[in-house]
C-alpha cells in the first residue's frame, strides 16, 4: 500500500513535469529511455488493429522504403523534414537539398499515380530565407506540380525588436496525376454580408449561396493554435510538433475516408500524422530515423486508444519508465513546437 502511494505521487509530480526536448542536447535522459524502445534503426511495427505501419529508419534510403511499403502505395505524404535552421543539425544548403532530393525520389516510388504530397518547410530570413527556395527549384525538376504554398500563422514568434515579428510556417502542396481534392472550412463564421446575386429570378445574399456558413482556409491558415504544454494533443520531450488540426485539415481534403486510403509521413516525430489518420479512418505508413520518436509514435497512438487523450499535456510517454527508474527527477518545460 505504502509502495503503491509512493509511486502515485511519484506519477503526479512527473505529470507536472513534462520532459525536455528530446534532442541531441539530452544526451542523458536519452540514454536512459532508449531500452524502452521497442524499435531498433531498420526495425518495423505493424499495428494488429488498424494497420498502420512504423518504421525506424532512413527516409532517404531506398532500401528501407522499399521495405517498409511492400507492395502498399499511399495517395497522399505529409513531409515535416528538419528545416536545416539553427535549432537542427545545420548543414550546407547544396548537401540539404541533395538530401532532399534523396527522400522527394523515395516519395515517388511509394506514391499511387493519382496523390498528392505536402512538405512543410521553414526559411531562414537572416540567411536569404534557405532552403525554402532551393527547395522549390529541386521540386520544378521533378515530376510533380505545384498547387499552393500555404502559410500557416504561428501564435509565438521569435525576433520582435528589430524585426517583424517571424510567425509563419510555410506548406507547400504538389500533385501528381488527379488526385481528390476536398474543400475544407475554418471554424470562422462568414461575416461578409450584403453580397446579393440574383439566382432563378430570386436575389439572394451570399451567405444563402454558399455550402457553409463558415469561411474557407484559403492558403493562409490563421485558425489553427500551434501546440504548446498545456494542450491535451502536446507530447513533452517532442520539439517540432505540429497541430492536429492542421494535419487532419489536409488528410481530410486530400484523401478519403473508410480505411482505403493509405498516407504516409517520413519524419513522424511525435506521430501527428499517425493519430490523425486512426481518428479520420485512414491507414498510416510512418517513420522516424531516431528510435525514441518512433517509440513515441507508437506510444501516441496507444494512449490515445486506451485513453482517448491526444497527448499528454504536461505529462510525458516515458512516466512509468522514468518513475522506476533512479528517481531522478526529470527539470525543464517541453518546448514542442
Ligand atoms: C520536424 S520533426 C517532425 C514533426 C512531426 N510533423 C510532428 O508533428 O510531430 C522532424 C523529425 O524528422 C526526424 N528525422 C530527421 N532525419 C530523418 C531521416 N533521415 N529519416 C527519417 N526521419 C528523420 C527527426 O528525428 C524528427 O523527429
Amino acid at each position: 500500500m505504502l509502495k503503491h502511494l509512493r509511486y502515485c505521487q511519484y506519477v503526479t509530480f512527473v505529470k507536472k513535469n513534462p520532459i525536455p526536448r528530446l534532442d541531441n542536447n539530452a544526451d542523458k535522459l536519452r540514454q536512459r529511455i532508449l531500452p524502452h524502445c521497442r524499435l531498433k534503426p531498420g526495425d518495423i511495427w505493424r499495428d494488429p488493429e488498424s494497420g498502420h505501419v512504423v518504421g525506424c529508419g532512413d527516409a532517404a534510403s531506398t532500401g528501407f522504403i522499399v521495405e517498409l511499403f511492400g507492395s502498399d502505395q499511399a495517395v497522399l505524404a505529409v513531409h515535416d523534414p528538419p528545416y536545416n535552421l539553427v535549432m537542427f543539425r545545420k548543414r550546407s544548403v547544396a548537401e540539404f537539398i541533395d538530401w532532399c532530393r534523396r527522400w522527394v525520389d523515395n516519395t515517388c516510388r511509394v506514391l499511387a499515380d493519382d496523390a498528392s504530397l505536402y512538405v512543410w518547410l521553414g526559411a531562414d530570413q537572416n540567411n536569404h530565407f534557405q532552403p525554402l527556395p532551393q527547395f522549390m527549384a529541386m521540386m520544378a525538376e521533378t515530376e510533380f506540380k505545384s498547387r499552393s504554398f500555404v502559410t500557416m500563422r504561428n501564435q509565438r514568434g521569435y525576433g520582435t525588436q528589430k524585426n517583424w515579428m517571424a510567425v509563419r510556417q510555410e506548406l507547400l502542396y504538389y500533385t501528381r496525376g488527379n488526385p481528390t481534392f476536398e474543400v475544407q472550412y475554418t471554424d470562422i463564421p462568414k461575416i461578409l454580408r450584403g453580397y446579393y446575386k440574383e439566382v432563378n429570378g430570386v436575389t439572394t445574399e451570399n451567405i444563402e449561396r454558399s455550402k457553409s456558413a463558415n469561411i474557407r482556409p484559403g492558403n493562409v491558415w490563421v485558425d489553427i493554435q500551434q501546440v504548446f504544454y498545456r494542450m491535451v494533443e502536446n507530447v513533452s520531450g517532442c520539439y517540432g510538433q505540429k497541430p492536429l488540426k492542421a494535419v487532419e485539415r489536409i488528410i481530410r481534403s486530400s484523401s478519403q475516408g473508410g480505411g482505403e486510403d493509405t498516407v504516409t509521413d517520413f519524419f513522424s516525430h511525435s506521430g501527428t500524422t499517425l493519430l490523425a489518420c486512426e481518428r479520420l479512418g485512414r491507414r498510416c505508413i510512418t517513420l522516424d530515423i531516431d528510435p525514441i520518436f518512433a517509440e513515441i509514435t507508437i506510444r501516441r497512438l496507444e494512449h490515445f486508444r486506451r485513453t482517448g487523450a491526444t497527448g499528454w499535456q504536461a505529462g510525458n510517454p516515458f512516466e512509468k519508465e522514468l518513475a522506476t527508474l533512479s528517481q531522478i527527477p526529470v527539470a525543464g518545460i517541453a518546448a514542442s513546437a
